[in-house]
């Protein structure tokens, strides 16, 4: 059986085995083995604290851990020990997904308990977890606390995952993804005065056929006054530049009614449009300002440094504070960062984390790598197009889509961008911080910044 202890002597012991070539310097990566979704994000007694998804032995999917770290600044993370192992019967097969909220100075996680019965079927529930020092957990004895039997018959209930919780006048709800019996992605939404009692509320929000089947991930919050969800469909059908990945994330803005306690939307739009951004997860700093952020990985995507046998896989994405802009949400980063970065100029070869700011007047595109081995970047002015190209990469990262994606691209009228560099991954914004594009390449050798 799995348990946190083995985790946890495992890392110790096998960490010094991994091969960092690759490993960024300012993106929060796992010590060793494989990491997803980030989960349970949240401010707790003076620091953020960041769980996720963790196959500490393998650097593959498998065997779901929350693996756990914190930080003051959103910058300098400190590894903590594994905080959830799949060792109880009603998360045997993973624990799954899920978030956290602070409750008279505890730490409570709700998450999701994935089981795979005898006969190959899947079983998801909903189980809670707490802890006093913010290090070990406990998990409650009325686990599970949400099942299949709250549900309504028009959802398929072996897709039933990844609860976010929040507290809204003085109770507590959660919104929960589930597919409906339509084929369509289904959120739902559970409520409860204690953290250990659910009931069904609603259906909180119906997809329609075009945007995919489950709704992964699913966060409602606010942000000066206007109402989000963020969700996580698999499958969302692609329209020009946008929804390229297989799995896409998504911005719904709209407000909920809360005498039907449903969400009503107005618009959806793709976080993200680079290649790696999935699961984004959101919380409220000491200030109010949200915070969000988000596996840089797509599914059906090759596991680079998995086949390479370094030993690691996954990265997050660098935090980043929503605001309300003039169309929807900007994203900025968080100030903390500025002094990690130093400043890039062309010409320069890279080997530390790094931020160019680079004005746009006309088409302009920029090669990073080498004369065999590059990324391109940059904008097209006549398409209006800011873009990432993987397809000069000796590792190029073709995933399972049918059509291609080695370009990925974002329609805007551009004025100038910031881009931050890191050793396998950029991060784009565009006007600061209206569109955003997240990529990994992977670059053996000198990388070189010029001007095509
Ligand atoms: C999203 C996801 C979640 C699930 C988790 C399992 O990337 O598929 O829906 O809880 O990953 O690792």
């Amino acid at each position: 059986m799995k348990t946190v202890e083995k985790a946890n002597e495992f890392i110790q012991a096998e960490k010094v085995t991994v091969n960092s070539t690759f490993m960024p310097q300012l993106h929060f990566v796992p010590e060793i083995g494989w990491i997803n979704d980030p989960n349970g994000f949240v401010y707790f007694r003076g620091e953020y604290h960041l769980f996720y998804q963790y196959n500490p032995y393998d650097s593959v999917w498998g065997s779901l851990h929350w693996g756990h770290a914190k930080s003051k600044d959103l910058v300098n993370w400190e590894h903590l020990p594994v905080a959830l192992a799949p060792d109880k019967d009603y998360d045997k097969d993973g624990c799954f997904s899920g978030s956290a909220i602070v409750k008279d100075d505890t730490l409570w996680l709700m998450y999701t308990g994935h089981i795979v019965n005898e006969d190959g079927s899947v079983r998801q529930v909903q189980n809670m977890a707490y802890s006093t020092d913010g290090i070990h957990f406990e998990k409650v004895e009325q686990n599970p606390v949400a099942t299949e039997a709250l549900l309504p018959d028009e959802v398929i209930a072996n897709d039933f995952r990844d609860p976010k919780i929040f507290e809204k006048d003085g109770h507590y709800y959660s919104v929960v993804a589930t597919k409906h019996k339509d084929g369509v992605g289904c959120i739902v939404l559970l409520g409860s005065d204690n953290l250990i009692d659910w009931q069904f509320e609603s259906i909180f929000l119906k997809g329609e056929a075009h945007q995919g089947h489950v709704w992964e991930c699913p966060d409602y919050f606010v942000v000066d006054g206007k109402e989000y969800l963020i969700v996580s469909p698999m499958r969302y059908q692609k329209e020009g530049n946008d929804f390229v990945n297989i799995n896409s994330n998504i911005f719904v803005s709209g407000h909920v009614d809360w005498d039907k306690k449903v969400f009503v939307a107005d618009s959806f739009k793709e976080i993200d449009h680079g290649h790696d951004f999935y699961a984004a997860q959101t919380t409220e700093g000491p200030a109010g300002e949200r915070v969000m952020i988000a596996w840089m990985h797509t599914w059906g995507r090759p596991l680079v440094t998995n086949d390479l046998g370094h030993k690691w896989f996954g990265q997050m994405t660098l935090p980043r504070i929503l605001k309300q802009g003039e169309n929807g949400l900007v994203q900025t980063l968080p100030d903390s960062i500025f002094p990690r970065l130093t400043n890039l100029t062309l010409g320069q070869e890279i080997q530390t984390a790094g931020q160019i700011q680079l004005k746009l007047s006309t088409s302009e595109t920029y090669q990073l790598g080498n004369d065999d081995d590059y990324l391109l970047f940059g904008y097209d002015k006549e398409s209006q197009e800011v873009f990432v190209d993987r397809s000069h990469l000796s590792i190029n990262q073709i995933g399972e889509e049918t059509w291609t994606t080695v370009r990925r691209a974002v329609t805007v009228e551009a004025a100038d961008l910031f881009v931050v560099l890191d050793r396998n991954c950029l991060e784009i914004f565009v006007n600061k911080g209206q569109e955003s594009l997240t990529s990994t390449y992977y670059i053996d050798g000198p990388c070189l910044l010029q001007v095509r």
